[in-house]
């Protein structure tokens, strides 16, 4: 899929934010657990989540939409204990099932996840807890299989507080008796998101935002229904659409404090931003100022907003610095950044980008959802046309970008797949 982008033009209104992606994908794997019904409201409809929806019902999961999102998951029937490569390939996010069928059934086989291409994205961590926690683990023929022997809940210390380590483990420990221990835990509100969840189901986790869990095991789980947080990444992106094209947005539906470190450095370059609890506005009232951004892990700023944080740094007046410091590949986008006439050098971790008076439109690739996204950015604030080959990738982890952007006052539209269709046809 292509999308075009006729640049220039101010974006101007409100836009609602949908429920995270990264909660939603893995409340969707963490229901297994509760063997029962699961009803889960604000899930956003994006590509990702149907791809976790196509491995709930591979393994014998049944999964409906009973609203526009709101989503029905019955996990009442027998599973599989395996999933399948042909989608678990597709998305990083079925590693998570490791950690919800463990609990279910105390033995699993997933195949080594997929997903963006932004580094090597090893499981070490997620597989050291399963084995303190008395798994079995063995990876042979890109498989990763893990069988309870004598389970107990452990002490549990993360090298680096990975967020899908943290979530794997943290399900499975739901599921073990007696009480586990997770120190150097994430911290990410999606963290506090499936805590909540698994208590809904009955489970006993406290801690959850700081970083020490601790999980009692239990033995019983049920139904429950819950809503999906805010995605504080897809409004980042909407308030950076805001300062690059020169205009003011609102986002609503959002969790103000989880955006916190966005906030500070959009006011580091210079724009003005009003926050309410669940609002907030975004203006631009001159240039853009060059400032320097480090990624971490929360509360730090997110590495999911590195790269459309380069685009609009890309328009500063002056030299920025980014250094990344959670994924080692997160640069690629750099490349395609050029082509519009962005001056970014990288070396390792670091991007050096000197801001330029005007970028221009030109065809571009999407080497990863977020870069996908700072194409997007770029393109609204570029002379000309922007042609984003792999669009396909932002649609992701973005819901309805075309019509958001739209009724934002944008001019985005998909064209036909990259074979090259003449006529592009507005959605
Ligand atoms: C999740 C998010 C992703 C976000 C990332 C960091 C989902 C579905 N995805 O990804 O959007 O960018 O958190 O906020 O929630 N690592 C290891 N060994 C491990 C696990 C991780 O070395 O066993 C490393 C990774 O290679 C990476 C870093 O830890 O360099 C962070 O990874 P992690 O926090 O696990 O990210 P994900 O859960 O994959």
């Amino acid at each position: 899929m292509k999308l075009l982008i006729e640049g220039g033009r101010r974006l101007q209104g409100r836009v609602r934010i949908s429920g995270a992606k990264n909660s939603a994908l893995v409340l969707i794997a963490a229901s297994a657990i509760s063997g029962g019904e699961v009803i889960l409201d604000n899930v956003p409809k994006i590509s990702d989540v149907l791809t976790q929806l196509e491995i709930v019902r591979a393994i014998g999961g049944r999964a409906s939409w009973t609203g526009e999102n709101t989503l029905c998951l019955d996990w009442s029937g027998p599973l599989e204990g395996e999933l399948p490569y042909v989608h678990a390939k597709k998305l990083r996010a079925s590693n998570l099932f490791l950690g919800a069928l463990a609990a279910r059934q105390k033995r699993v086989k997933i195949p080594l996840p997929g997903g963006c291409n932004i580094g090597s994205r090893p499981m070490d961590l997620h597989l050291k807890g399963f084995h303190l926690l008395g798994y079995q683990v063995s990876m042979k023929h890109g498989f990763i299989e893990a069988r309870a022997g004598k389970i107990e809940g452990n002490r549990i210390y993360l090298d680096f507080p990975s967020v899908g380590a943290t979530e794997n483990i943290m399900m499975a420990a739901a599921g073990t008796p007696g009480i586990t221990v997770i120190e150097n835990a994430a911290r990410e509100p999606e963290i506090v998101d499936l805590a909540g969840f698994l208590n809904a189901m009955g489970g006993r986790v406290r801690g959850a935002g700081t970083d020490v869990i601790k999980i009692e095991g239990v033995s019983e789980f049920r139904g429950a229904r819950f809503s999906v947080i805010p995605d504080r990444i897809e409004a980042g992106t909407y308030l950076i659409a805001a300062g690059i094209s020169g205009g003011e947005v609102t986002v609503e539906n959002v969790i103000t404090r989880h955006l916190q470190p966005v906030i500070a450095k959009l006011q580091d370059v210079g724009l003005d931003v009003a926050a309410g609890e669940d609002r907030i506005t975004v203006r631009r009232r001159g240039d853009l100022l060059p400032t320097d951004v480090k990624t971490l892990p929360y509360p730090g700023f997110p590495t999911d907003l590195q790269s459309p944080m380069m685009a609009l740094l890309s328009l500063a007046r002056g030299t920025s610095i980014i250094v990344e410091n959670v994924f080692e590949n997160r640069f690629q986008v750099a490349d395609e950044l050029k082509r519009m006439g962005a001056k970014i050098r990288v070396k390792g971790q670091t991007a050096v980008i000197e801001g330029v008076e005007r970028l221009y439109g030109t065809q571009v690739r999407a080497t990863d959802l977020r870069a996908g996204a700072a194409l997007l950015l770029a393109g609204l604030a570029a002379g000309g046309v922007t042609e984003i080959l792999q669009a396909e990738l932002i649609a992701r982890g973005y819901e309805k970008v075309v019509e958001k952007l739209g009724a934002l006052g944008a001019a985005v539209r998909v064209a036909g797949d990259e074979s090259g269709e003449p006529g592009a046809k507005s959605v």
